[in-house]
């Protein structure tokens, strides 16, 4: 298939850059694509850091811009100045747990945010949308909590559950709004859990390896029955990236690893590699295992169907979750620099908050 985005002289705007996946979507455009012009715009939140893409800050086709997408004067002058040719949007509130806590801080980043970044497009593009391209990168959560089988199609009817998926839920329903209503070239997905380097320790997998290095209790929700589908985050920037170029416009593709796996058995996982790197005798860390309260509303599994995207344009994820996790391990342990930068000041009140003080 001919790519709908070709490798010319493009200005493609990436929002949320300096987050987890951001970073990694940011790192692989500018350097795979060097005649492009990769305009990074980030409010940087607690979750956005510079240092997640300082490898490739001198690179001459990136710039970045500190922006709230939430500010329309803001957003609307980035696209007078810089003329758009295309938006990777996936800057939003992304932590479940931080939504049960502020539900409003999401409804405005996730909603009204995104609502912004569709009008400016909107606005920008009405006389010639020939080439242009609004990319959403939204979640697997919209469509709400599996029982013991099936799978998440894109056909699934949405029903979100934590303020979380409700406001990405909420977001993607305004991504399809401006495509039948103004016609704007719009291409979604839909992913399940990433891992890997640069994210954020709040999240399961990454605050895991950071209390074993630590010596602190690992929180297991309720049982640690609960099911997630992990997928290599550098194999989400890649199903990113084709279908930026490839993707249907007003298509919808769903991202996954075919990877599930139980929290508990992930976490005992986890617990075997570190001890292996720390030299620890073996069952050493798993002693740190605690059962918590259970997350409210927790939802029991996701598990993500992601023929179409392999189908229709040839994604397949790359890298075997035991090889991809020992990766993982071994870059927490090389920069916990890293670490300490990002979970000084605010994180150590929201930690509190969530797990008490131990
Ligand atoms: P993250 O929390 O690590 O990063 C979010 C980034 O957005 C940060 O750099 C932050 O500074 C920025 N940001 C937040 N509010 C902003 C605002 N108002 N204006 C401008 N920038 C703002 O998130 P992530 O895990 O990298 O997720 C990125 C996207 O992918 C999100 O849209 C998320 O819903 C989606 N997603 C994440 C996963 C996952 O497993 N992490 C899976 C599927 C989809
Ligand atoms: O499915 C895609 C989603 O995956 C993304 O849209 C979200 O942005 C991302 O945060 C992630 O959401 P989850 O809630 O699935 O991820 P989290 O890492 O927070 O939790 C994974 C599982 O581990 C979940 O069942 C809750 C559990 N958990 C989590 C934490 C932080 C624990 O048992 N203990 C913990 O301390």
């Amino acid at each position: 298939m001919e790519p709908l985005i070709t490798d010319t002289d493009k200005t493609v705007g990436v929002t949320g850059g300096a987050g987890f996946i951001g970073s990694h979507v940011v790192r692989l455009l500018v350097k795979k694509y060097p005649r492009y012009r990769v305009i990074n715009i980030d409010a940087l939140t607690y979750a956005g850091n510079l240092e997640n893409i300082k490898d490739i800050e001198t690179y001459p086709n990136y710039i970045f811009e500190r922006a709230d997408i939430c500010s329309e004067e803001h957003i609307d002058r980035l696209f007078s100045g810089y003329q758009f040719d295309a938006i990777i949007h996936l800057a939003a509130e992304s932590h479940v747990d931080r939504s049960i806590m502020d539900p409003l801080a999401f409804v405005k980043t996730n909603v009204l945010g995104t609502g912004v970044l569709l009008n400016a497009c909107r606005k920008q593009w009405s006389h010639d949308m020939e080439g242009k391209r609004f990319y959403h990168v939204s979640t697997d959560e919209v469509y709400g909590s599996l029982g013991d089988t099936g799978f998440f199609t894109e056909e699934t009817p949405y029903d979100p559950r934590s303020p979380y998926s409700a406001s990405k839920a909420s977001s993607d329903h305004l991504v399809m709004a401006y495509y039948h209503t103004y016609g704007l070239p719009v291409v979604m997905s839909n992913c399940s859990n990433n891992y890997g380097s640069h994210h954020f320790p709040e999240k399961l997998i990454p605050l895991m390896i950071n209390n074993i290095i630590n010596n602190k209790p690992l929180p297991v929700y309720g049982k640690g029955e609960n099911i997630r589908d992990w997928l290599w985050v550098e194999d989400h920037a890649r199903a990113i990236d084709t279908i930026f170029h490839k993707g249907k416009t007003g298509g919808k593709y769903n991202v996954g690893g075919f990877n599930e796996w139980k929290n508990i058995d992930l976490v005992h996982l986890l617990c075997r590699i570190m001890d292996q790197k720390l030299h620890r005798p073996a069952g050493e860390s798993e002693k740190l295992i605690t059962y918590v309260k259970d997350r409210a509303g927790h939802d029991l599994r996701y598990a993500i169907d992601a023929t179409k995207l392999s189908r229709e344009l040839g994604w397949k994820p790359s890298l075997q979750f035991e090889e991809g996790l020992g990766k993982t391990a071994d870059w927490y342990l090389e920069n916990q620099d890293w670490v300490h930068h990002v979970t000084s000041g605010q994180y150590q009140q929201y930690y509190t908050e969530q797990y008490g003080k131990r």
